[in-house]
């Protein structure tokens, strides 16, 4: 095999920096370090000495780093959604029965992770009840610490991280494997510490996200969650057709008409201080992302909660135009609207997601009655809502304050 010549090499915390020039990469392992000369390059481990360590290429090209036209790269990767979706369920089936069997062997299952991927969890939770009838545990990743004395090897843990470098979630694998437990990561970034520490990944294929919030990654957790909870149902087939049957959905939702339908609808609270969201079942994890999108790009205070805790409390917040999203769905309308009922009798501005208008309706976005696959579809005008958010505000979607792509500090 001819010698590998190499001229030049370069030191980075991220691929996208040097795609341009190289799709040769070295991923270090913890504890590496380089020593890098005009001779070449010698990687030192502190705790096991001089190592080598794999010439792996990278499967994303210089083209998909760009913003392709696009103001934004927050933008540009909501539109690529209607692919991004099609590619994360274009998996190695026998992966996906080995990962099936791991789940019928197992002896308590938890979904860890952080952000968005922990609103995946908390939806792949959802759909693990409804369509396989499989109970799973969902923690925070931050908070697995709490759960530890739990583990043993019989248990299974998913991993949820599409940088897979967040430090919460390699705290959680780490515990797990320390009690024997099998770890199965979900995760976008091939040859992280995720891919690397895990039993078993399943990798998103997103490709690169840049914008510092998770979009089309977070759709790509939903869908391989949705693809898990049927394949464990033993209705692979079925809930791969229905993922596919998705491209025009989802296409549509990212069009030209529905940007400028939310747009106004951005126009209308802008000025908000306060934007509150509710929903129940699967909608209640969408109502949670959707806020997360909202406040983390468009710095608006915007609260979650699931429909039935607004009487415990949350109703007292409702005052005369204030903004409430009510995520609908055909399976538990008629107590959400309901609760919808509950904020427009105290002057709530009612915002509504759904197949269908409805008369307590102040602002209606239509979208497509997809039933358990409502999770991806009823995001994506969130998405679009939070970016132009931003965009009024004059902010930077693609690096909001405070903020990191990933979050490698615990
Ligand atoms: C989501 O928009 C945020 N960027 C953040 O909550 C993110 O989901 C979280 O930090 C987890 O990141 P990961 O998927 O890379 O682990």
């Amino acid at each position: 095999m001819s010698e590998l010549l190499i001229t030049e090499y370069f030191l980075s915390s991220d691929i996208s920096s040097f795609l341009e020039w190289t799709k040769k990469v070295i991923y270090l392992y913890d504890y590496d370090i380089v020593i890098a000369d005009k001779s070449g390059i010698r990687i030192y481990n502190l705790i096991e000495g001089e190592v080598s360590r794999p010439v792996d290429t990278v499967e994303w090209d210089a083209e998909q780093i760009k913003k392709g036209g696009f103001e934004h790269y927050m933008l540009k990767e909501i539109l690529e959604q209607s692919e991004t979706i099609q590619r994360a369920i274009q998996q190695d089936e026998s992966v996906v029965n080995r990962i099936v069997d791991e789940i019928r062997r197992a002896y308590g299952i938890f979904f860890v992770g952080c952000g968005s991927s922990y609103h995946a969890c908390l939806t792949g939770s959802y759909l693990f009840s409804k369509i396989a009838k499989t109970h799973v545990n969902v923690v925070l990743a931050s908070e697995f610490e709490n759960y530890e004395h739990f583990l043993t090897d019989r248990t299974l843990v998913f991993a949820v991280s599409q940088s897979g470098e967040t430090a919460d979630v390699l705290e959680a694998v780490r515990a797990a494997k320390r009690h024997g437990s099998k770890v199965i990561g979900i995760v976008n970034r091939m040859g992280s510490s995720l891919t690397r520490e895990s039993d078993e990944f399943l990798l998103m294929n997103a490709g690169p996200e840049i914008c510092v919030l998770s979009t089309k990654t977070y759709t790509s957790q939903v869908a391989l969650m949705t693809m898990l909870a049927y394949a464990l149902a033993g209705k692979y087939e079925e809930g791969i057709k229905k993922l596919k049957g998705l491209y025009m959905d989802i296409y549509n939702l990212t069009s030209r008409s529905m940007r400028e339908h939310l747009k106004k609808l951005a126009e209308m609270l802008v000025d908000k201080e306060h934007i509150y969201l509710i929903g129940r079942g699967l909608q209640y994890a969408t109502a949670l992302e959707a806020a997360l999108k909202i406040k983390e790009v468009s710095y608006i205070h915007a609260e979650a909660f699931a429909g039935g805790e607004l009487k415990h409390g949350p109703l007292a917040l409702i005052e005369d135009g204030t903004p409430v999203i009510v995520f609908v769905a055909k399976d538990n309308e008629k107590k959400i609207l309901s609760n919808a009922n509950e904020v427009k009798a105290r002057g709530g501005f009612v915002i509504g997601v759904s197949a269908e208008r409805h008369e307590i309706f102040d602002y209606w976005i239509k979208v497509p009655e997809c039933g358990d696959l409502n999770p991806i579809v009823q995001i994506i005008p969130m998405q679009i809502l939070a970016y132009k958010l931003a965009v009024l505000k004059g902010l930077d979607p693609d690096k909001p304050r405070n903020l990191a792509k990933s979050v490698t500090v615990i």
